[in-house]
């Protein structure tokens, strides 16, 4: 596999109110294509940060970032606008995220419309996406707070979906949601990522949920990058004391899920769970 994304040495420092915190202290790492790299660490240990950094929805001090070949941080006008068509972000809560004073097709059409897509066919393209993430074509005319957690949600990756992008970082996607729902959700982005080739970067502080998504894992605190390797071995023998801590705090068969949904009833991580549908 090629990568898509590779980040050297990131730096980023925010000053605030006389003090100021490392988000990311020298962050290197790469992504290959169609792979999912799960980003873990403690609250505050910078994973949005990273992710900010990576859209360049936040200016880094210093390093840098390429993607598929080009300069992220010195890209420009259509460059940049091509860029941002390409690398879409997912949020955590789909309360907030979704404009509530646009229905559903407004905020599918949006991204249309600003990158000048499926113009004369903006209704059938946004019927398309809601199919895409298995909501009925008619919720293009309700608001988002007609909706569930997770139906938002879905409307969120129709969203980003609208563009045909390649890469999508996913900034704890599910966490707001139900164990059930998360299940769901989590089962429409592997199904996803298959049909499209997609590339994932998923934050997440539930190992369960890391266990299901992950190819690689990268465990980050206090804005630098500790452990970085294969899923299985990263969760079922970290090297770094840290990722140790963590590992250590989870229960090590994910027996307070309700049995019997999904994806919790065996706990098997992504390379298995692949495995048994070919
Ligand atoms: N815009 C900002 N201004 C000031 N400080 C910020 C800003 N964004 C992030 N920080 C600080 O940078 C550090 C890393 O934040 P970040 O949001 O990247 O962490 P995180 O790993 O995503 O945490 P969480 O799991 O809580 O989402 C934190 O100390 C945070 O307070
Ligand atoms: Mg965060």
């Amino acid at each position: 596999m090629t990568d898509l994304i590779t980040v050297a040495d990131l730096r980023k420092t925010f000053r605030a109110e006389g003090r100021s915190v490392a988000a990311a202290d020298g962050v290197s790492f790469s992504i290959a294509r169609g792979e999912t790299l799960a980003l873990v660490g403690e609250s505050g240990s910078g994973k949005s940060t990273t992710a900010r950094l990576i859209l360049r929805l936040v200016r880094p001090d210093g390093g840098h970032i390429s993607y598929d070949g080009s300069d992220v941080l010195s890209l420009a006008g259509q460059d940049l606008k091509a860029f941002r068509r390409r690398a879409q972000m997912v949020f955590q809560d789909p309360y907030a995220s979704l404009d509530p004073k646009l229905t559903v097709g407004q905020i599918i059409a949006e991204p249309l419309i600003i990158h000048r897509l499926a113009s004369g066919r903006r209704k059938e393209r946004v019927a398309e996406l809601l199919d895409l993430v298995g909501l009925e074509a008619d919720v293009a005319k309700r608001r988002p707070k007609a909706f569930s957690g997770g139906q938002r949600q879905r409307i969120g990756i129709a969203r980003a979906l609208a563009v045909e992008p390649e890469f999508l970082a996913l900034d704890e996607p599910v966490s707001a949601l139900d164990m059930s729902v998360q299940a769901d959700l989590l089962n429409l982005l592997d199904r996803l990522q298959r049909r499209f080739g997609l590339t994932y970067l998923f934050i997440s502080h539930d190992i369960g949920v890391v266990r299901h998504v992950a190819d690689r894992v990268a465990v980050m605190q206090a804005g630098a990058l500790v452990e970085i390797g294969a899923a299985e071995e990263v969760l079922s023998a970290p090297r770094h004391p840290y990722t140790q801590g963590l590992m250590a705090s989870v229960p090590k068969v994910p027996d307070t899920r309700p049995p019997g949904i999904g994806i919790w009833a065996q706990a098997v991580s992504k390379s298995e769970s692949r495995a048994a549908d070919r």
